[in-house]
C-alpha cells in the first residue's frame, strides 16, 4: 500500500488529502501538525475550516484511510510521498520585507524530513513557494540525505476556497513538474498514478519543476489582474453613468476574454492573490526586471485604491464625518461559503472606517468574533503564522461589536456597508432594516448583491460599486 503524508493541516492539505483519500481506497493517507488545536478539530464533528461537502469526504475517509495526527515524524518516516503545505508568510522584516516569503516553515519542514527518513522519498511541494525553491529544498535534502534518494517535486494546488471539494473532484487542471533525468520521471509518473484515479489523464499536465512552481504564481496574477482591471473600470464606470456590470458583460460576451472572474468588487481578498503577487514582484526586482515588476505591483496598488475608495465614498457621503455613528458591516470574509478572512478587504475596510472613529457592528454567517477581533488589531502579514504562534488573547477594538444576524447588525445604524457576497444577503427584508435604521439610511454595497431600485424605493441612499450614483451622492465631496 503506498503510504502518504501531508505536513500541514491547513485550507490546502486537509481538503486536497481527503479527496485523495476518498478517491484512492488503497493509499493510506496522513495529515500531520504542530498544531495541536488543528489536528484535534480535524479528528472531531466540528472540521477547522468551513467548506462545502468537506464534512462528508472527511467521514467516509477517517479512521479508514484518512489520518490526522501530530506524530508528524512518525507518519513522514512510514511516507513513500511526503506533500509539504506549510504557511508561507510575507517576510515582515529583513531582506525583502512586505514582499519576499518567509520560508522558515518550510525549511523547517525539509529538515525534518531529511532527519527522520529512512527510505526514498518524494518530496512534493504544495504550497505556493517562490520559484527556485525546490532547488534549495533538494539541497537541503540532498546534503542530509545519508544515501536516502529524495526526489523533489512542484504540485501546486489551484482549488479555490468556497468550492473545494468541487475544485477537487473535477480540477481544470492537474499540474506537475519534476526533475528532467530519469528518477525525476519516474517520480512524476508514480504521483500521475495517485491523480489518475479519478482525473482525466489529459487534464494532468507534467513540466519541469521551474515551469510548475512560475505557472502557479502566473495564473494567481492573472486571475488577480482581472479583478483589479475590471475594478478600475468601476471607477469610471461611476464617474461616467456606465454600469459596470453592463461593461463586463459585454466584454465578457468576448469569447478571447470569457465571462468569468469580472465581478467588480470591493476589492479581492484571500490568501494567495496579494501574497503571490508580491512574491512576483519580488522575483523580478531580483531578476533585474523592474519594469515588469512595477506591471505586476500595479494589480496591488489598484486593490488598495479600491478599498480607500470605497471608505471614502462612505465617510464623504455621510457628510464626511463617520465619528461616533454607527455602521453595520455585512460579511467579514473574504468571500461567501467560507470563514477565512485572511487578506480579507473587510480587514482594510472596517480599519478605514475605525479610523474615522465609526462605531462598527458586524455580522458574517462564519466568522467568530474572536477571529474579527484578532483581525482588527493584528499587523499587515502577522496573519500567515501557524495558530499557536498568533496573539493568543489580542486586544479587542472596543468600537466593534460582533453580532449573530443582520438585523441586529443594522438596528439604530446609519449605514449598511456589505463587504461579502453571502446569499442571504440578496433576501434581506431591507423594509425591516430601514423601518429600524437613523435616517438618512444608507446602504454601501461592496459586492453588487442589492437591487439598488427596490432599495432606493424604500428610502435608502444606495451606493453599489460601478453604478450609476444616486443623486445624493453626486453632490457629495468628491471620491479620490
Ligand atoms: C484563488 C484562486 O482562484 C485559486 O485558483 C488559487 O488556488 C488560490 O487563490 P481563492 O483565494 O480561494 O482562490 O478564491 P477566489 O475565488 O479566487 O477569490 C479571491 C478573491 O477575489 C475574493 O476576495 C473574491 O471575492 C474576489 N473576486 C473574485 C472578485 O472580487 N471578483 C471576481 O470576479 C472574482
Ligand atoms: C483587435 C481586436 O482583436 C478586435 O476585436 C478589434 O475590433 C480591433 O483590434 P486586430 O488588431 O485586427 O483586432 O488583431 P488582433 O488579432 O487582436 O491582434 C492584435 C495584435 O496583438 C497583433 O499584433 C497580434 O499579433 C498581437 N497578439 C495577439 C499577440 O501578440 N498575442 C496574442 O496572443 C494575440
Ligand atoms: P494553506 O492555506 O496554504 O493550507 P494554512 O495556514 O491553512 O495554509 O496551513 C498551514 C499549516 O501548516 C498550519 O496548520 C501550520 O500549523 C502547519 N505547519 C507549519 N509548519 C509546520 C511544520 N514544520 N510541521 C507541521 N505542520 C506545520
Amino acid at each position: 500500500m503506498v503510504k502518504i503524508c501531508c505536513i500541514g493541516a491547513g485550507y490546502v492539505g486537509g481538503p486536497t488529502m481527503a479527496v485523495i483519500a476518498l478517491k484512492c481506497p488503497d493509499i493510506e493517507v496522513a495529515v500531520v501538525d504542530i498544531s495541536v488545536p488543528r489536528i484535534t478539530a480535524w479528528n472531531s464533528d466540528q472540521l477547522p475550516i468551513y467548506e462545502p461537502g468537506l464534512e462528508d469526504v472527511v467521514k467516509q475517509c477517517r479512521g479508514k484511510n484518512l489520518f490526522f495526527s501530530t506524530d508528524v515524524e512518525r507518519h513522514v518516516y512510514e511516507a513513500d510521498i511526503v506533500f509539504v503545505s506549510v504557511n508561507t508568510p510575507t517576510k515582515t522584516r529583513g531582506l525583502g520585507a512586505g514582499k519576499a516569503a518567509d520560508l522558515t516553515y518550510w525549511e523547517s519542514a525539509a529538515r525534518m524530513i531529511a532527519d527522520v527518513s529512512k527510505s526514498d522519498k518524494i518530496v512534493v511541494e504544495k504550497s505556493t513557494v517562490p520559484v527556485k525553491t525546490a532547488e534549495a529544498i533538494e539541497k537541503i535534502l540532498t546534503h542530509n540525505s545519508n544515501g536516502i534518494n529524495f526526489q523533489i517535486l512542484s504540485n501546486p494546488e489551484f482549488l479555490a476556497e468556497g468550492t473545494a471539494i468541487e475544485d477537487l473532484f473535477k480540477p481544470d487542471r492537474v499540474l506537475i513538474g519534476g526533475r528532467e533525468t530519469p528518477e525525476g520521471q519516474k517520480a512524476i509518473k508514480t504521483l500521475k498514478d495517485v491523480y489518475a484515479h479519478w482525473v482525466p489523464e489529459e487534464n494532468i499536465i507534467t513540466t519541469n519543476l521551474w515551469s510548475a512552481e512560475l505557472s502557479k504564481l502566473a495564473a494567481n496574477a492573472f486571475l488577480a489582474q482581472r479583478i483589479s482591471s475590471v475594478n478600475a473600470m468601476s471607477a469610471l464606470c461611476e464617474a461616467t453613468g456606465a454600469n459596470v456590470s453592463e461593461v463586463s458583460y459585454a466584454v465578457g460576451k468576448d469569447t478571447r476574454i470569457g465571462p468569468k472572474f469580472l465581478n467588480s468588487s470591493v476589492g479581492f481578498g484571500g490568501s494567495c492573490f496579494q501574497k503571490d503577487i508580491l512574491n512576483l514582484v519580488y522575483i523580478c526586482e531580483c531578476n533585474g526586471l523592474p519594469e515588469v515588476a512595477e506591471y505586476w505591483r500595479q494589480v496591488i496598488k489598484i486593490n488598495d485604491y479600491q478599498k480607500s475608495r470605497f471608505v471614502n465614498r462612505v465617510v464623504a457621503s455621510m457628510f464626511n464625518t463617520v465619528s461616533n455613528k454607527k455602521i453595520a458591516i455585512l460579511g467579514f470574509a473574504f468571500k461567501k461559503d467560507t470563514g477565512d478572512t485572511r487578506e480579507t478587504p473587510a480587514i482594510d475596510v472596517c480599519k478605514g472606517l475605525l479610523g474615522d472613529k465609526a462605531r462598527l457592528s458586524i455580522y458574517d454567517p462564519q466568522v467568530t468574533e474572536d477571529q474579527i477581533q484578532r483581525d482588527l488589531s493584528m499587523n499587515k502579514f502577522d496573519w500567515d503564522h501557524p495558530l499557536h504562534l498568533q496573539p493568543m488573547s489580542p486586544t479587542t477594538v472596543k468600537q466593534v461589536s460582533v453580532v449573530w444576524d443582520a438585523y441586529a447588525a443594522a438596528k439604530d445604524s446609519h449605514a449598511v456597508c456589505i463587504l461579502t457576497e453571502w446569499n442571504e444577503f440578496k433576501t434581506l427584508d431591507f423594509q425591516r432594516i430601514y423601518d429600524n435604521m437613523q435616517k438618512p439610511a444608507f446602504v454601501f454595497d461592496g459586492r453588487n448583491v442589492v437591487d439598488i431600485e427596490k432599495l432606493r424605493e424604500i428610502g435608502f441612499i444606495v451606493y453599489s460599486i460601478g453604478k450609476p450614483l444616486d443623486g445624493w451622492l453626486k453632490d457629495m465631496p468628491a471620491v479620490a
